[in-house]
């Protein structure tokens, strides 16, 4: 649940795929240089998955499915289908990135929980995680949260896999996964009891087999039992060995781990390797089952990435505004539809004073279109609204680094909230913009517009978006920015600020990828004269010039570049005043970042900075380098901490991680706020790259760490532990704590700390009795130090989940199969299958869905006593296999599978057969799997 993720390190070149990272001594980690980690395990289940949900959705669109090439981004390509436009591997990158980082994290935070790695015999908790964990994945997915999905898949698969490496199951000569640790209709068997020894004394710890042969035999579940902190352990039980596990110097010595591949346990190593990837498979397609397809793809951050993110003053004076905000969202959505750039998922916030929300969160563009119709400007009269507020919930709900636009015409009422917005906005990475139309009769009332918009302009500038004020009858020229920014492919190539400014050249680097590139000045009375790579000039004066077109509105100026020159570009300031310069285009070449920090224990490794990175140790970024034939063809030259409104620029150390993960240390970090600027080589074409980051970070003296180790219950007190440890001044801190769903919560208002030293608090949250199951709470905990000298912040994604009871997954029974097909002529006949689906004594059947296939399905409920959903499955003979899922409103899942057989013969042959015989043949073969 904690938001914190973690990275392992490698000191072996990694070659798998998916490798995100090696710890030192990771479990599963090959000495041969296989590099069987979890990461690369759930790695290749992961994408061997999506390969499959893709062929399948491909063939129901009627569709080819042919990726140009092995790297996941030309998977997502060929996924995404034909529409044209940009693609970019950001948005799958930082998905799988949620799930793999997951994985490491169990080893940092849950080292010594026992059913977290089913050490210490710890089966039925352990398999209760996974449970637990599937269900809340289940659940968070219905209610369209998919980072929280992901991170919790992340922790399941690495407890799931452990199972294979820690347990006795290969030993026992297994040769297909348990599949009790995923069906939550059975339970597991025969565990050896606790008095029962399970192991002989292996003094060297390099024994093939030490499981004592009356568990052998038996068959008896053991694992082995480690002691981080202590040698003890039950009598004769097996340990878990290895140099961190003081239990194995205990008789019985040794281990059973199987971990790390050694010449005296190869075999078991591989097969638990083995073993554990089919498990994954087994898992991710039970998942897939209960969501669908489409949500499946989703889940793994297969979707375009444009998202359209509105928060919408809806007060008296906003006719005008909404009127414009219903324009742009209507034209986008018009425009763009069928092609890369549509949005795949619509963001709306309504404020007001003092209501605010609720979020409206769609993937329907008719739902938006209407749900943006709707909105009505009323009340609120002309004071301050509660414009943090609807922000704070559309950064909490919209996926991270979305481009959020607000419209007001009036300052914020709710400015207490300006340090939970920031910590939200480097948090999520995403931009806020502001469309700012003070009325006239505000202006008069302050002094200065700008002054009493200051705070919108602090985040406009800390999260790379912009403050944009115009008059209400320009502000249809304004909107232009919102319809640049709603694309799949978009990257910053500069971005900086100065106040005050002064004469100042900016140069910036276009590639050959890079296309539509548009600049954005912010600021007045300024003059600027662009430059290109051939020495063509053009300056602010000339509005249709060689270079571009100029268009003037309000405080923006937007330069759009009619060339695709390649090559350095430079930008001649002259002004006093204050200014924002963003350098922006369209390129599948980008990069994610997070910043890490090491940590030690058994499975060392570099855990990913919730809050802003530590003063005075060098900083830490993992990032990841995707292009469109993906990392391969591109290479990382230089990465750097940049001011924002400085000058200094820290070069950082690269070390590359494999698969285009790198760790970048950078030792000099800048003082005030920063931003990571990268350049590079695009190999295909040899020209030189250059990105930036648009989300400002700086250090901090004072940490936060907070880690959930389960989900909240409707209606019950929820204890979160937090810790606020700090190098800076001692003194009173003061605390504050938000959630973004209202949940009445305590805490410690301050707490009381000396330098160099931590204090501990708790937030207590009670979610009312009737939550919806799989509620997504984001809470924000920050601490600030005596006067606000310095302060930092942890934010934690909380799920609400209801206890599971129904653990009874639909049947479906294939009843009837009729039709005949001819290989030869496929395209003139149909077939067709039927099956009840019940539910017994479960929840209900909430959804059934064909899984794989091109048919159509039909479906009728009848009461026969209970409910019986008698379904009709029709397709053409060119499309013989079916897959159908049921799934009941706890998301246990039941199947039906059919492959129709095609006649080799020809049409007039075959019609020859009797009825009856066809029929016959055809129940012989099918190949029904009713769960
Ligand atoms: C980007 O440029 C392409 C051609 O280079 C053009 O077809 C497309 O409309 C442009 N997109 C936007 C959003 O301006
Ligand atoms: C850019 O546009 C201007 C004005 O429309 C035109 O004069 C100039 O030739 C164009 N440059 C290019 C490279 O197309
Ligand atoms: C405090 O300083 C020590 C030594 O410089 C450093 O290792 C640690 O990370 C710092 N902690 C914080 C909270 O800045
Ligand atoms: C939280 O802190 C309290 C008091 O120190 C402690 O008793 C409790 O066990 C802690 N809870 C967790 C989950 O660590
Ligand atoms: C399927 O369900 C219907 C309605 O309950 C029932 O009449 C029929 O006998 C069922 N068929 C089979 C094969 O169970
Ligand atoms: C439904 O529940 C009743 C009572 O608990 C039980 O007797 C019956 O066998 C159950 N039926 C099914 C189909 O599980």
């Amino acid at each position: 649940m904690d938001s914190k993720t973690m990275i392992m390190k490698s000191s072996v070149p990694v070659v798998a795929l998916i490798a995100l990272v090696v710890s030192r001594v990771q479990a599963f980690i090959s000495v041969a240089g296989s590099g069987n980690t979890h990461v690369t395990i759930t790695g290749h289940a992961v994408m061997a998955k999506i390969h499959e949900v893709c062929e399948a959705v491909a063939e129901s669109e009627g569709r080819d499915f042919k990726p140009t090439g092995p790297s996941a981004e030309e998977l997502l390509r060929a996924c995404l289908g034909t529409a044209t436009g940009e693609v970019s591997g950001a948005k799958f990158r930082t998905a799988l990135n949620q799930i793999y980082k997951q994985n490491g994290f169990v080893d940092q935070d849950f080292m010594s929980s026992a059913p977290h790695h089913f050490n210490n015999e710890a089966f039925i908790e352990g398999r209760n995680l996974i449970i637990q964990g599937t269900a809340a994945i289940k659940a968070n997915i219905r209610t369209d949260n998919f980072q929280s999905a992901r991170e919790t898949l992340g922790r399941v698969c690495h407890t799931l896999q452990d199972f294979y490496s820690h347990s006795n199951w290969v030993e026992l000569g297994n040769k297909s996964p348990y599949a009790n640790i995923i069906r939550p209709d059975l339970s597991i068997e025969k565990i050896a009891d606790i008095a029962m020894p399970t192991c002989s004394d292996c003094a060297s710890g390099t024994c093939p087999n030490q499981l004592l042969p009356a568990i052998l035999n038996g068959k008896y579940l053991t694992s082995g039992y480690m002691g981080l902190f202590s040698p003890e352990k039950p009598q004769g039980k097996c340990s878990h060995g290895g140099e961190t596990d003081l239990s194995s110097s205990k008789n019985p010595r040794g281990g059973i781990s199987k971990d790390e591949s050694h010449s005296y346990n190869a075999n078991l190593h591989n097969n638990a390797v083995n073993l554990a990837a089919e498990a994954t498979m087994e898992l991710l397609e039970d998942i897939r089952g209960a969501i669908g397809n489409n949500n499946y793809l989703r889940l793994m951050g297969i979707a375009r990435s444009a998202v359209l993110a509105f928060v919408i003053d809806t007060t008296g004076s906003m006719a005008d505004d909404i009127a414009e905000a219903k324009r742009v969202a209507f034209n986008i959505i018009d425009s763009k539809k069928g092609t890369q750039d549509e949005p795949s998922e619509y963001i709306l916030v309504p404020f007001n004073d003092p209501e605010f929300g609720p979020l409206i969160r769609t993937t329907n563009p008719d739902v938006m279109k209407s749900e943006i119709s709707k909105i009505r400007a009323d009340g609120g009269g002309d004071t301050p609204e509660m414009c943090l507020s609807g922000l704070q919930l559309a950064l909490t709900g919209a996926p991270s680094s979305s481009h959020i636009y607000v419209f007001t015409d009036a300052p914020a009422k709710d400015k207490h909230l300006e340090k939970t917005i920031s910590a939200l906005i480097r948090s999520t990475k995403s931009t806020v913009s502001f469309l700012l139309t003070a009325s006239s009769s505000r202006r008069r009332r302050a002094l200065s517009a700008s002054s009493q918009f200051q705070v919108y302009y602090d985040m406009a500038l800390a999260s790379g978006g912009q403050a944009i004020e115009v008059s209400k009858s320009s502000i249809s020229q304004a909107t232009d920015i919102i319809v640049d920014t709603s694309t799949s492919a978009l990257v910053t190539i500069l971005q900086c600020s100065r106040d005050p400014g002064r004469v100042e050249n900016f140069p910036f680097l276009l590639d050959g990828s890079v296309s539509n590139t548009t600049i954005y000045i912010t600021g007045t009375g300024f003059t600027f004269n662009l430059r290109s790579p051939t020495g063509v000039t053009q300056s602010n004066t000339v509005v249709n010039g060689p270079l571009g077109t100029i268009q003037k509105v309000g405080n923006l100026q937007r330069i759009q570049l009619n060339t695709t020159e390649m090559g350095l570009w430079h930008i001649d300031m002259t002004t006093t005043r204050p200014y924002t310069i963003k350098v922006m285009g369209q390129s599948a070449i980008t990069f994610i970042y997070d910043f890490v920090e090491e940590f030690k224990g058994p499975h060392p490794g570099f855990a990913a900075i919730d809050g802003r990175p530590s003063t005075g140790s060098p900083a830490k970024l993992l990032l990841t380098l995707t292009g469109e034939k993906g990392p391969e063809a591109l290479e990382l030259q230089e990465v750097a901490l940049m001011e924002v409104s400085g000058v200094k620029v820290s070069k950082g150390t690269i070390e590359k991680m494999g698969n285009g993960d790198y760790l970048v240390t950078v030792n000099d970090v800048p003082e005030g706020e920063f931003v990571v600027m990268l350049k590079g080589k695009d190999k295909t074409f040899t020209t030189l790259f250059q990105r930036q980051t648009t989300t400002q970070m700086s250090q901090s003296k004072v940490t936060i760490k907070a880690i959930a180790d389960s989900s909240m219950l409707p209606g019950q007190v929820f204890k979160l532990n937090f810790t606020v440890t700090t190098n800076g001044t001692g003194g009173t801190y003061t605390i504050r704590a938000r959630n973004d769903k209202n949940i009445p919560m305590t805490h410690p208002s301050t707490l009381n700390l000396v330098s160099g030293g931590s204090a501990q608090g708790t937030v207590s949250l009670t979610p009312s009795g009737n939550t919806v199951s799989g509620t997504d709470v984001t809470l924000t905990i920050e601490a600030e130090g005596p006067g606000g000298s310095d302060s930092n912040y942890a934010v934690l994604r909380l799920s609400v989940l209801s206890k599971v009871t129904d653990f009874t997954p639909p049947k479906c029974e294939i009843v009837d199969v009729q039709g005949i097909c001819y290989s030869s002529s496929c395209n003139s006949s149909n077939w067709e299958l039927s099956v009840n689906i019940t539910d017994g004594n479960g929840t209900g059947i909430e959804s059934i869905s064909i899984q794989q296939g091109s048919g159509n399905f039909t479906q009728k409920k009848v009461e026969d006593g209970v409910i019986v959903v008698m379904g009709l499955y029709e397709a053409s003979c060119c499309s013989t296999s079916v897959t159908l899922s049921a799934v009941d409103k706890v998301g246990n899942v039941g199947r039906c599978s059919y492959t129709m057989k095609s006649s080799a013969g020809s049409r007039l042959i075959s019609m020859s057969l009797p009825l009856w015989a066809s029929l016959l043949l055809y129940s012989f073969l099918h190949d029904a799997f009713p769960l």
